[in-house]
Parts: C-alpha cells; structure tokens; sequence
C-alpha cells in the first residue's frame, strides 16, 4: 500500500523522487506529492491522480534543494485529493511527513491534539504524526520522531523532513517495509527496494520498530530498545523491473503470498477480545438501522459474487439474517420485494464494477440502506453508499482477484460477528471465531511454503481440458472461485458445484479425462462429501482432494491429496481457496498463459 521515496545527497533532490516514484506507482495511484528542502525553506508540492499530474504541476521547476521525501498514495482514511496527499504538514509547516500504514488510534489523537490547540487540514490518519512529532519540538528530530511513536498504535513506514534540520531525513518502520540505499555521497530510503535500484544496489531493510536517521555520507539506526546499533548493507541482485514484484515473477503470485498480510489487515484494530465482537468503524453510522435489519441483499460479481454467497451461508449462521446474494447484472430484473428494513450490501474490489453500482442505485432508489464492502478507498462505490467497511489489502494489480477475495471472507465474518453478537452469539462463540481467525494467517502461510506440491500438481493435471470443483456448505462459493480462477487465467474449461447436485446431471460427464478438484475437509459435511467422491472414483474420474484428514476415507479414495490445516468449519474457505489459486497460477504457468492480464478481461469492469 503506498509508495515511500528519500533522499539525502549532493544532487537535486526531484528528478530522483519523482523517478522514485515513477517506481512505485504500481503501489497506489490516487495521489502523489513530495517536499524538498532548499537549505532554508521547505518546498511541498501535491497533486491528484498519477505521477504523471504532478509532473505537470511541476512544470520546468528546478529546485536545487539535495533533500527530501516523496509519496505516492494508496487511500485509506480519507478520499484520494490534494489535501489527503502525502506528505503531510504540521500546524507551523515546519515537519513533514509522509505514511505508509494505517495509524489505528489516530481518532483519539486528533482529539487530543485539537484539544491542545492544533489545527489539521486533511482527513488522514497520517496528519496525526506530523502533529505529534511537532508536540516534541525541543528534542533532535529523531528523539522527538521515537517520543511520538510510542503513542502510536497501528502500522507505519514513515519518512520525516523537517524545516530545522536541513542535514537529515528520519525515517521508521512498524509493520510496513522501509529499506535504506546506501550510495557514495547519498543516502536513500524507500518502501520498495525497486525505487533505489538506480543509485545503489547496496540496502539495509529496516527492521520492526527502528528509526533511521539519514545523512549526505552516512546513516544511522536506533533499535526498538533505544540504542545506536550497526548492521552492514546488503547487496540486492534483482534488476528493477524484478524488484517491483520483489522478486515474484507475476503479481498474481505476490499477491498470493500477500494474503497472510491481507487477512492481518483486515482484521487490524477491528478485534474486541474482552467482548468477543468485531468493531467495524465504517458501520457505527448506521448501527442502529443495521440493528433492526432483518433481510440483506448482497449484490457483486465475479470473485466478489462467491464472497458474497459465502457471507450468506456465514451471516445466516451467527445472525437472524435472511440473506440472499444476487449477481449485480441480475439484480435489476428481479422484483425484489423489499420489507421493512433490508439492507443491501455491495461487495466490489475497485469500487468501480458498473453493474454493481448500477444495482446500489436501483437499491438506493427503493429505499434501503445501501453498505459496501470495497477495497479502493474514495471509488464510485464508496461516495454512494450509506456506510461500509474497506478491505485495506493493498492495490491489487493481478487481473485475477486473489488477496482481495480472501480480505472479503475475512471482513464477511467480522460483520457477521458484529451483527450476531447483537443477537444470539454468546460471548465465548464470539472469542473462539476470534481465536480461529487469528490463527488463519501463519495456516495460510504454511500453505504457500507448500507451493511446490501445487506446481508439481498442476504440471501433471494441466494437460486435461476440462475440470469439475466440488464443495458443501460454506467450500461451496470456494469451489465456484477456484474454477474461475482456473478458467480466467490457465483458460481450461471449469465448473464448480454444490457436490449435491453432481448426481442430477453433471455426473454423466465423469470418465477418466475429466478430474475432479474435492474441497473435502473433516467438517459437517465431510461423509457426504467422501461418499460424492466414492461415486466420481465409481466412474474412473481422478479427484484431487484438499483436506485435513490425515489418514481417513478421503485419503486413501483420492488420487492425489494436499492438506489443509485444521480451524473451525466456518473458517475452512479461507484456508481452502488458497492452493485452488496456486493451482490455477501454476497451471497457467506450465500452460505458458499471460498471467496477470489474461486475454478477453480487464481488472475493472465499467462497462454493464
Ligand atoms: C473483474 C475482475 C474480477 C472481479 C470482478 C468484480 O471481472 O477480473 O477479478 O472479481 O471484476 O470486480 P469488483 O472490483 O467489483 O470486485
């Protein structure tokens, strides 16, 4: 999320922020902005829109200031716009910082800091910093940077200039990566090692809880424990173009491996422990309307739409909802008889996917209230809707929706957990779902240090042509996902099912050139599903089995068998849609496809 950029040296400092930046775009895009020191002043200039914009802005300009921090932007508290752009002043424009991360205390700050008399300009949560850091005026910048961030609660990457001390750049880390390039001359810093490859390819990553202070010929760094420590840098061998996808050859595997992180941000500050719910601050506006809702409409398409039948059979568990989940270019054909208090909620990556916004006005027109689940902070979606809750994954560039999809899962069951504990929920159910979420992203990432097992899956069942994706229950909406995520990037023929209802008809199709993916997990479902895969085996079709038995039934029926870790049933479609991803990406792979931007499809689908 977000793009951070500095440097410290003896040339102008903005052709190579903005070349910094240029790096970074893929990171966010909604904005940009970067201050320069000039020996005396500060210069600041922020723009909307691409990289390109602030360029224009910029025109000619030739400012000879050799230090500063630049930022590109990725919203995610407040709409994309000049003022919500990074970097950020204080009340006497004298610190400047700018932010990757999410500061989640940073309403309680605001206020105390209003209270105190300072005066803010943007909706960020990254504002809150420059006026901490201005409260410790009296102290070394880094002293008053590591006095501000122990009040400080939430994730950071963070880069400090500041009008007083023209000889250096701090910077910071919590949870968001910031790497510091060591060139001859020059110090540099950056969120992403692909923006310092151009000047050096010796870095040093920044660890939890470090501040760096940067200067012209030398760079220092204060450990969590508050002591000058020393590390030697390291030598990158990745070319840039590498480095932007850290060394993945596709973004679509990036943004598999970002899932543990995806999961962890969605959930981020949203846990209440002691009560045993989820807070979802987007929704408090309308908690009293949410209260009394008795029906709810999900309207999405594509991945999001499988999100969305997997919310329906999860709200219909933990609340006294009657869900149903509507395709968005459907929705308008239906005479849904809207009661008293439905709630429509919109499910959307991009915030952008026409039918679905066409759907919340048709929604808005007939009364209800309208709630979305979106991950592009400031879309369409999100000024049109009443109230939602933002995924905070990150951009994701991959055509295929991968760490989104599972950040919807995740968010569906906090907003069922919000809702039912407002019901029947007891406490303890509400803290053992906590407990199993928690536990969800080291089992994902155990899962991916398994990839080589999926490849090696993948290449030998790639060659077959056409494939059936089985699951019950809450695997259902897993299997649709895994089947189009097969179709859409491998482009092999995939039909995903309720294992039910192989018996009316699909059946007939089975023979030993058509294999069966099996979501068969030791769950509620797990007879029924072995017996389906008993009668697929009956008819000489291969299965592929996901499960978490070690030894029983399905082990010995399948022809092939990948683990899934063990966690409460209604969790399982996280773990589950996992290695469906990693096989569609192998297999498109071995099949020698385009990965991340399949023919025929784009990633944000404005046209109805
Ligand atoms: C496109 C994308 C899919 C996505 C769908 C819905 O088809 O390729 O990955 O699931 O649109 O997009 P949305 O942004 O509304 O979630």
């Amino acid at each position: 999320m977000c793009g951070i950029v500095c440097y410290i040296g003896r040339q102008p400092a903005l052709p190579i922020l903005v070349e910094g930046l240029k790096r970074l775009e893929y990171r966010g895009y909604d904005s940009s902005g970067l201050a320069i020191h000039n020996g005396s002043e500060v210069q600041l200039v922020r723009e909307l829109g691409p990289i390109r914009n602030l360029e224009r802005k910029l025109g000619s300009s030739q400012w000879s200031g050799t230090s500063g921090i630049a930022h590109t932007r990725w919203a995610t508290h407040g709409a994309p716009s000049e003022e919500n752009a990074h970097p950020h002043g204080d009340c006497r424009g004298e610190i400047y910082v700018a932010h990757n991360g999410i500061i989640e205390n940073y309403r309680e700050l605001k206020s105390d800091l209003e209270r105190r008399g300072h005066c803010f300009r943007s909706q960020t949560d990254t504002e809150v910093l420059a006026h901490l850091i201005e409260e410790f005026q009296d102290s070394s910048l880094e002293e008053a940077t590591q006095q501000a961030l122990e009040r400080v609660i939430g994730t950071y990457g963070l880069a400090i200039l500041s009008r007083k001390f023209p000889d250096k750049l701090v910077v910071a880390r919590r949870g968001s990566p910031i790497i510091l390039g060591i060139g001859a001359g020059e110090t540099l810093a950056a969120s992403d090692v692909s923006a310092l490859l151009r000047h050096t390819r010796k870095v040093i990553y920044l660890q939890d809880g470090e501040i760096a202070v940067l200067e012209q010929d030398r760079f220092r760094i204060l450990s969590h424990q508050q002591k000058w420590i020393r590390r030697s840098p390291e030598t990158v061998e990745w070319d840039s173009e590498a480095a932007e996808m850290q060394g993945y050859p596709h973004f679509m595997l990036k943004e598999i491996h970002e899932q543990p992180e995806a999961i962890q941000n969605a959930m981020r500050g949203r846990l209440l422990w002691e009560e045993g719910t989820a807070k979802l601050g987007g929704l408090e506006a309308v908690a009293d309307r949410l209260r009394q809702a008795r029906h709810m409409i999900i309207v999405s398409c594509g991945s999001s739409y499988f999100a969305g039948l997997l919310g329906r059979y999860v709200l219909e568990r933990l609340t006294s909802l009657s869900v149903e989940v509507e395709l968005a270019s459907e929705f308008r054909y239906r005479k849904l008889n809207f009661r008293k208090g439905t709630v429509v909620l919109a499910i959307s990556q991009s915030g952008e996917t026409a039918d679905t916004l066409a759907a919340i006005r048709e929604a808005k027109r007939k009364g209800a209230l309208v709630l979305g689940l979106v991950n592009v902070v400031g879309s369409t979606l999100t000024r049109e809707t009443d109230a939602g809750v933002y995924n905070h994954a990150g951009p994701e560039i991959g055509v295929a929706s991968t760490k989104t999809f599972i950040s919807q899962m995740v968010i569906l069951h906090l907003i069922a957990l919000f809702l039912g504990r407002q019901q029947e929920v007891p406490i303890a159910e509400g803290q053992r779902i906590q407990e199993g979420l928690q536990k969800l992203p080291d089992q994902v990432r155990h899962i991916l240090s398994r990839q080589d097992r999926i490849s090696d899956l993948a290449r030998r069942y790639c060659g077959y042509h056409h494939f059936f994706y089985l699951g019950r229950k809450y695997n259902y909406p897993v299997a649709l996902e895994g089947a189009l995520k097969l179709k859409e990037i491998a482009y092999l023929h995939a039909e995903g099912y309720a294992a039910g209802e192989m018996k009316h008809g699909p059946l007939a199709l089975i023979d030993e050139e058509f294999p069966s993916v099996c979501i068969v997990p030791r769950d509620s479902s797990y007879e029924k599903m072995v017996s389906n895969v008993q009668e697929i085996k009956a008819r000489r079709g291969k299965v592929i089995a996901l499960t978490s038995e070690q030894d029983g039934d399905i082990c010995s029926l399948a022809d092939e068998v990948f683990p899934l870790p063990s966690n409460l049933e209604i969790l399982t479609p996280i773990l589950a849609v996992v290695p469906l991803q990693l096989f569609a990406y192998y297999a498109a792979l071995h099949r020698g496809c385009e990965i991340d931007r399949p023919r025929n499809l784009a990633k944000s689908v404005t046209v109805e």
